[in-house]
Protein backbone atom coordinates (compact mmCIF):
# COMPACT_ATOMS: atom_id res chain seq x y z
CA UNK A 1 0.00 0.00 0.00
CA UNK A 2 1.11 3.33 -1.06
CA UNK A 3 -0.27 7.00 -0.08
CA UNK A 4 -0.32 9.86 -2.58
CA UNK A 5 2.11 12.63 -2.64
CA UNK A 6 -0.67 14.97 -1.43
CA UNK A 7 -1.99 12.78 1.50
CA UNK A 8 -5.33 11.45 -0.19
CA UNK A 9 -5.60 7.60 -0.53
CA UNK A 10 -4.63 5.68 -3.63
CA UNK A 11 -7.10 3.26 -4.71
CA UNK A 12 -5.33 0.11 -3.50
CA UNK A 13 -5.31 1.52 0.18
CA UNK A 14 -9.64 2.60 -0.20
CA UNK A 15 -10.21 -0.78 -1.62
CA UNK A 16 -8.63 -1.89 1.69
CA UNK A 17 -10.22 0.06 3.70
CA UNK A 18 -13.68 -0.76 2.29
CA UNK A 19 -12.64 -4.78 2.08
CA UNK A 20 -11.70 -4.44 6.25
CA UNK A 21 -15.69 -2.68 6.70
CA UNK A 22 -17.07 -5.21 4.33
CA UNK A 23 -15.04 -7.89 5.96
CA UNK A 24 -15.86 -6.73 9.65
CA UNK A 25 -19.45 -6.24 8.76
CA UNK A 26 -20.22 -10.03 6.98
CA UNK A 27 -18.70 -11.46 10.32
CA UNK A 28 -21.04 -9.69 12.17
CA UNK A 29 -24.30 -10.59 9.93
CA UNK A 30 -22.96 -14.13 10.06
CA UNK A 31 -22.08 -15.27 13.37
CA UNK A 32 -24.81 -17.92 13.63
CA UNK A 33 -22.45 -19.43 10.61
CA UNK A 34 -18.56 -19.27 12.02
CA UNK A 35 -18.39 -23.22 11.55
CA UNK A 36 -19.37 -23.03 8.02
CA UNK A 37 -17.88 -19.56 6.79
CA UNK A 38 -14.11 -18.26 6.48
CA UNK A 39 -13.84 -14.62 5.21
CA UNK A 40 -10.33 -13.25 3.69
CA UNK A 41 -9.29 -10.56 2.29
CA UNK A 42 -6.45 -10.90 -0.84
CA UNK A 43 -5.50 -9.23 -4.47
CA UNK A 44 -7.20 -11.76 -7.13
CA UNK A 45 -3.42 -11.49 -8.89
CA UNK A 46 -1.57 -13.13 -5.82
CA UNK A 47 -4.48 -15.95 -4.99
CA UNK A 48 -2.10 -18.54 -4.38
CA UNK A 49 -1.33 -16.54 -1.50
CA UNK A 50 -4.46 -15.49 -0.36
CA UNK A 51 -6.63 -18.74 -0.76
CA UNK A 52 -3.68 -20.79 0.69
CA UNK A 53 -4.98 -23.66 3.35
CA UNK A 54 -7.86 -23.71 1.94
CA UNK A 55 -9.78 -27.27 1.25
CA UNK A 56 -12.68 -28.56 0.35
CA UNK A 57 -14.36 -25.98 -1.71
CA UNK A 58 -17.33 -27.22 -4.72
CA UNK A 59 -18.25 -23.54 -6.04
CA UNK A 60 -16.78 -20.80 -6.80
CA UNK A 61 -18.53 -17.52 -7.24
CA UNK A 62 -16.59 -14.54 -8.95
CA UNK A 63 -18.87 -11.79 -9.13
CA UNK A 64 -17.56 -8.07 -10.66
CA UNK A 65 -14.34 -9.19 -9.81
CA UNK A 66 -12.35 -11.17 -12.59
CA UNK A 67 -12.10 -8.00 -14.21
CA UNK A 68 -9.04 -6.94 -11.75
CA UNK A 69 -6.70 -9.87 -13.10
CA UNK A 70 -4.24 -9.04 -14.84
CA UNK A 71 -3.99 -12.58 -16.42
CA UNK A 72 -7.43 -14.17 -16.84
CA UNK A 73 -6.10 -17.50 -17.56
CA UNK A 74 -3.36 -17.94 -14.68
CA UNK A 75 -6.13 -16.59 -12.77
CA UNK A 76 -8.83 -18.84 -13.61
CA UNK A 77 -6.49 -21.94 -13.51
CA UNK A 78 -5.81 -21.21 -10.27
CA UNK A 79 -9.46 -21.29 -9.00
CA UNK A 80 -9.55 -24.10 -11.13
CA UNK A 81 -6.60 -26.34 -9.25
CA UNK A 82 -8.96 -25.58 -6.30
CA UNK A 83 -11.54 -27.58 -7.28
CA UNK A 84 -12.85 -30.78 -7.51
CA UNK A 85 -14.14 -33.03 -10.25
CA UNK A 86 -17.74 -31.86 -11.03
CA UNK A 87 -16.70 -28.49 -8.98
CA UNK A 88 -18.15 -25.94 -10.50
CA UNK A 89 -17.44 -21.38 -11.11
CA UNK A 90 -19.99 -19.17 -11.61
CA UNK A 91 -18.61 -15.47 -13.02
CA UNK A 92 -21.13 -12.81 -13.98
CA UNK A 93 -18.65 -9.92 -15.52
CA UNK A 94 -18.57 -7.49 -18.16
CA UNK A 95 -17.57 -7.64 -21.85
CA UNK A 96 -15.49 -4.02 -23.01
CA UNK A 97 -14.16 -3.37 -26.25
CA UNK A 98 -13.23 -0.19 -27.80
CA UNK A 99 -12.83 -0.31 -31.33
CA UNK A 100 -16.09 -2.49 -32.94
CA UNK A 101 -14.62 -2.67 -36.39
CA UNK A 102 -12.21 -5.03 -35.42
CA UNK A 103 -12.98 -6.10 -31.87
CA UNK A 104 -17.25 -6.98 -31.86
CA UNK A 105 -15.88 -10.68 -31.83
CA UNK A 106 -15.13 -10.31 -28.52
CA UNK A 107 -18.33 -9.14 -27.13
CA UNK A 108 -20.06 -12.79 -28.77
CA UNK A 109 -20.60 -14.96 -25.74
CA UNK A 110 -18.50 -17.94 -27.25
CA UNK A 111 -15.38 -15.47 -28.12
CA UNK A 112 -15.30 -13.00 -24.96
CA UNK A 113 -12.10 -12.68 -23.26
CA UNK A 114 -13.31 -14.94 -19.81
CA UNK A 115 -15.30 -17.64 -22.56
CA UNK A 116 -11.58 -18.28 -24.36
CA UNK A 117 -9.38 -18.41 -20.98
CA UNK A 118 -12.07 -21.17 -19.70
CA UNK A 119 -11.89 -23.13 -22.68
CA UNK A 120 -7.93 -22.67 -22.84
CA UNK A 121 -8.38 -24.87 -19.57
CA UNK A 122 -10.22 -27.59 -21.02
CA UNK A 123 -13.61 -26.57 -18.20
CA UNK A 124 -17.13 -27.16 -19.48
CA UNK A 125 -19.10 -23.97 -20.14
CA UNK A 126 -22.25 -22.63 -20.36
CA UNK A 127 -22.59 -18.24 -21.11
CA UNK A 128 -25.65 -16.77 -20.49
CA UNK A 129 -26.35 -13.10 -21.62
CA UNK A 130 -27.16 -10.41 -18.73
CA UNK A 131 -26.70 -7.63 -21.32
CA UNK A 132 -30.92 -6.96 -20.91
CA UNK A 133 -30.91 -7.03 -17.65
CA UNK A 134 -27.67 -4.94 -17.17
CA UNK A 135 -29.70 -2.46 -19.59
CA UNK A 136 -32.77 -2.33 -16.79
CA UNK A 137 -30.80 -2.11 -14.14
CA UNK A 138 -28.93 1.17 -15.50
CA UNK A 139 -31.83 2.69 -16.81
CA UNK A 140 -33.48 1.96 -13.15
CA UNK A 141 -30.36 3.14 -12.01
CA UNK A 142 -30.43 6.47 -13.15
CA UNK A 143 -34.25 6.86 -13.01
CA UNK A 144 -33.98 6.32 -9.17
CA UNK A 145 -30.98 8.79 -8.60
CA UNK A 146 -32.56 11.54 -10.64
CA UNK A 147 -35.64 11.36 -8.09
CA UNK A 148 -33.53 11.29 -5.23
CA UNK A 149 -30.57 13.28 -5.75
CA UNK A 150 -32.20 16.11 -3.51
CA UNK A 151 -31.99 13.51 -0.63
CA UNK A 152 -28.39 12.58 -1.41
CA UNK A 153 -27.72 16.48 -1.41
CA UNK A 154 -29.71 17.15 1.85
CA UNK A 155 -27.25 14.04 3.10
CA UNK A 156 -24.07 15.82 1.97
CA UNK A 157 -23.75 12.84 -0.34
CA UNK A 158 -23.64 15.10 -3.65
CA UNK A 159 -20.09 14.24 -4.75
CA UNK A 160 -21.27 10.32 -4.71
CA UNK A 161 -24.11 10.79 -6.14
CA UNK A 162 -22.50 12.88 -9.16
CA UNK A 163 -19.90 9.97 -9.38
CA UNK A 164 -22.62 7.43 -9.48
CA UNK A 165 -25.19 9.00 -11.96
CA UNK A 166 -22.24 9.60 -14.34
CA UNK A 167 -20.71 5.77 -13.68
CA UNK A 168 -24.55 4.88 -15.02
CA UNK A 169 -24.95 6.96 -17.65
CA UNK A 170 -21.55 6.27 -19.36
CA UNK A 171 -22.24 2.53 -18.68
CA UNK A 172 -25.74 3.10 -20.24
CA UNK A 173 -24.03 4.70 -23.50
CA UNK A 174 -22.02 1.96 -23.68
CA UNK A 175 -24.44 -0.99 -23.44
CA UNK A 176 -26.68 0.92 -26.04
CA UNK A 177 -23.78 2.10 -28.26
CA UNK A 178 -22.69 -2.01 -28.57
CA UNK A 179 -18.85 -1.27 -26.48
CA UNK A 180 -20.28 -3.58 -23.46
CA UNK A 181 -22.31 -6.88 -22.84
CA UNK A 182 -22.69 -8.64 -19.49
CA UNK A 183 -22.67 -12.53 -19.45
CA UNK A 184 -22.75 -15.02 -16.30
CA UNK A 185 -20.37 -17.82 -17.21
CA UNK A 186 -21.23 -21.41 -15.62
CA UNK A 187 -18.02 -23.56 -15.48
CA UNK A 188 -17.51 -26.53 -14.71
CA UNK A 189 -14.60 -29.12 -14.43
CA UNK A 190 -14.62 -32.20 -15.90
CA UNK A 191 -13.63 -35.38 -14.99
CA UNK A 192 -9.82 -35.95 -16.46
CA UNK A 193 -8.64 -32.00 -17.58
C1 LIG B 1 -17.43 -4.23 -8.73
S1 LIG B 1 -16.89 -4.70 -7.13
C2 LIG B 1 -17.79 -6.21 -6.91
C3 LIG B 1 -17.84 -6.60 -5.48
C4 LIG B 1 -18.73 -7.83 -5.16
N1 LIG B 1 -18.21 -9.03 -5.79
C5 LIG B 1 -20.14 -7.58 -5.56
O1 LIG B 1 -20.64 -8.25 -6.44
O2 LIG B 1 -20.75 -6.71 -4.94
C6 LIG B 1 -15.24 -5.20 -7.46
C7 LIG B 1 -14.44 -5.52 -6.22
O3 LIG B 1 -13.14 -5.98 -6.64
C8 LIG B 1 -12.20 -5.48 -5.71
N2 LIG B 1 -10.86 -5.50 -6.31
C9 LIG B 1 -10.29 -4.59 -7.13
N3 LIG B 1 -9.02 -4.95 -7.43
C10 LIG B 1 -8.80 -6.13 -6.79
C11 LIG B 1 -7.69 -7.02 -6.70
N4 LIG B 1 -6.54 -6.77 -7.37
N5 LIG B 1 -7.80 -8.12 -5.94
C12 LIG B 1 -8.95 -8.39 -5.29
N6 LIG B 1 -10.06 -7.61 -5.33
C13 LIG B 1 -9.97 -6.49 -6.07
C14 LIG B 1 -12.71 -4.07 -5.40
O4 LIG B 1 -12.20 -3.62 -4.18
C15 LIG B 1 -14.21 -4.31 -5.33
O5 LIG B 1 -14.60 -4.65 -4.03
Amino acid sequence: MAACRNGSPTGAERRSRASTYATRSALTRTQSKRERLEFRVGNINQLREALSGISGIDTILALESLYASDNLSRTIGELKAMLPVKGQMLFIANQHIEQPETQSHRLQPDQTDITVAIKSLGLSLQVFDLTPNKLRYLEGSIALLEQYKGDFVQEDQRDFWAGRIQYDRKMLIRVQGGLTRRFLYHAKKVEGK
